[in-house]
C-alpha cells in the first residue's frame, strides 16, 4: 500500500473524480519517473524500449526471462488500483525474494507497459500490441488523440524515434513466461471467499466508432419533421447495442463515449461519434455486424449517413492451462477465474506461456473511483506473486 500512497497524488481528476493518467501526459510521465526511481533504488537495471515500455531488470536483461508487471496509465476518472498495483506488487515481491535471500536462476524483469487503457489515442494494450506487431505500425504512426495529435508527434515530443516502433523481438526473445497481477474486475474472488485467484480466460473484445453524419442546424427554427439529427441514429443504436448485447451469451456492449460536432446545446449536430465497446466469449464481431446493419437503417430513417471503423479487437484468450495450474499448484489450489477485462498478458499469451493473478475487489467495481482492494489482500497478492516468481525464477 505504500507504493500505491506513493503515487496517490499523482494525475488525481479532480473534475471526473478518480485519476485521469493517459501516455505521455504529466501524470504518466511523473509515473515513468517514479517507477524509474524505484526500480534503481532497488539496483535493478532500467531500459525503455522501442515501444515506450518500460523494464526493470534484477540480473543482466537477457533470454529465459520471467516476467511481471502491469501498467500505470488510467481510463479517464479511474481507480487506483487498475495498472498500478500489478506494477508495485511486482516491485514488493522483488523485495520480498530479496529479503529471503532468493537469487532467481533466470534474469527477472518488472515490465510498465504503455497506453494500456487506450485513454488517449483509443487502441487499449498499445505497448504491448506494437511489441507483438498486432498493430501495424504504420496504421499507429497515424493515431490521432482527442485533439488531433498522432502518435508519432506524441512520440517525438516525448523524445521517443516513431520510426521505431513495431514488432520488438530483441524485447521478445528475452521473455520466457509473463506473469501479471491484476486487482479482480468483477467479484468471482468476493463469491468465492478467496483473495487471489489465477485466471482462466479472457472475453473476446474490440472497440468500433460509429460516425453518423446529417446536417447541422439551429435548434430553434428547424422544424422537426425538416432535421437531419445524427444523434437521433445515435441514440437508437445505444439502445440497440443494449438489446443485442442481452441476447448474446455474456454478451457485453457499452458506449461510455459520445462525442458530438461541433457540441452546441441550442445545435443540432452535424456529426456524433458513437464509441462501442463489445465483448463475448463468442461472437463479439457478430453482435456489431448486426449492430451495423441497425445502424444503417437508423441513419436512413433520418436521412443521415453512418460510417463504422473498427478500432481494435482480440479473439477470447485461454491463457496457458499448464502454467496456470502450475500458479494453482504454488498457489494452493486458488480458484481459476475468467474476465471480461482486457490486459497486455492477453496479448502476450498469443506468443509466450503467460499467466494472471486477481486480487479480490470487494466491490468489483473498476474503471471508476471507487474500485478498491484491502491492504491485507494486496499484501496476500504480492506474496503470492513472490511465490509465482521465486518457483518459476528458481
Ligand atoms: C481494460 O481494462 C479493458 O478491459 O478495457
Ligand atoms: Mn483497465
Ligand atoms: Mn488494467
Ligand atoms: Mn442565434
Amino acid at each position: 500500500m505504500s507504493g500505491l500512497d506513493a503515487i496517490a497524488g499523482i494525475g488525481a481528476d479532480r473534475r471526473r473524480g478518480g485519476y485521469s493518467r493517459h501516455l505521455f501526459d504529466d501524470a504518466e510521465q511523473q509515473l515513468r519517473e517514479w517507477f524509474v526511481e524505484q526500480a534503481e533504488k532497488r539496483g535493478l537495471s532500467v531500459e525503455t524500449d522501442v515501444n515506450t515500455n518500460i523494464w526493470a531488470w534484477w540480473g543482466p536483461p537477457g533470454p529465459g526471462a520471467v516476467v511481471t508487471g502491469s501498467h500505470l496509465d488510467s481510463v479517464p476518472g479511474g481507480g487506483a488500483f487498475d495498472g498500478p498495483l500489478g506494477v508495485v506488487s511486482a516491485l514488493e515481491a522483488v523485495d520480498l525474494l530479496r529479503e529471503r535471500g532468493f537469487r532467481p536462476r533466470t534474469p527477472l524483469a518488472v515490465v510498465v507497459f504503455a497506453e494500456e487503457e487506450g485513454g488517449r489515442f483509443g487502441v487499449p494494450c498499445l505497448g504491448s500490441r506494437l511489441m507483438t506487431g498486432t498493430i501495424n505500425a504504420d496504421h499507429a504512426r497515424n493515431l490521432r488523440d482527442p485533439d488531433g495529435r498522432t502518435l508519432a508527434e506524441a512520440l517525438r515530443a516525448f523524445g521517443a524515434d516513431p520510426a521505431r516502433i513495431g514488432r520488438d523481438d530483441t524485447a521478445l526473445d528475452r521473455i520466457d513466461t509473463v506473469v501479471e497481477l491484476h486487482v479482480e474486475q468483477g467479484k468471482g474472488l468476493v463469491d468465492w471467499g478467496h483473495p487471489v485467484a489465477v485466471a482462466d480466460s479472457i472475453l473476446g473484445h474490440g472497440r468500433w466508432r460509429f460516425r453518423f453524419h446529417g446536417q447541422g442546424n439551429h435548434a430553434g427554427a428547424t422544424p422537426i419533421d425538416d432535421r437531419n439529427d445524427p444523434m437521433v441514429p445515435a441514440a437508437q443504436l445505444v439502445l440497440a447495442a443494449r438489446r443485442t448485447a442481452a441476447g448474446t451469451p455474456d454478451g457485453r456492449a457499452t458506449v461510455g463515449r459520445l462525442v458530438t460536432n461541433p457540441g452546441g446545446t441550442n445545435v443540432i449536430a452535424s456529426a456524433v461519434d458513437v464509441h462501442l465497446d463489445a465483448r463475448a466469449p463468442r461472437g463479439a464481431r457478430d453482435m456489431v455486424q448486426e449492430l451495423t446493419g441497425q445502424a444503417r437503417e437508423f441513419a436512413a430513417q433520418e436521412g443521415c449517413r453512418v460510417e463504422v471503423v473498427e478500432e481494435s479487437f482480440g479473439d477470447t484468450v485461454h491463457f496457458d492451462p499448464a502454467l496456470r495450474d502450475r500458479l494453482r499448484g504454488v498457489l494452493d489450489d486458488v480458484p481459476a477465474l475468467p474476465t471480461g477485462a482486457g490486459h497486455d498478458a492477453g496479448i502476450l499469451a498469443a506468443e509466450k506461456p503467460t499467466a494472471m493473478l486477481f486480487v479480490r475487489n470487494p466491490t468489483g467495481i473498476s474503471h471508476a473511483p471507487e474500485e478498491h482492494a484491502t491492504a491485507g489482500d494486496c499484501e496476500e497478492g504480492s506474496h503470492a506473486l513472490a511465490r509465482v516468481l521465486a518457483d518459476l525464477a528458481g
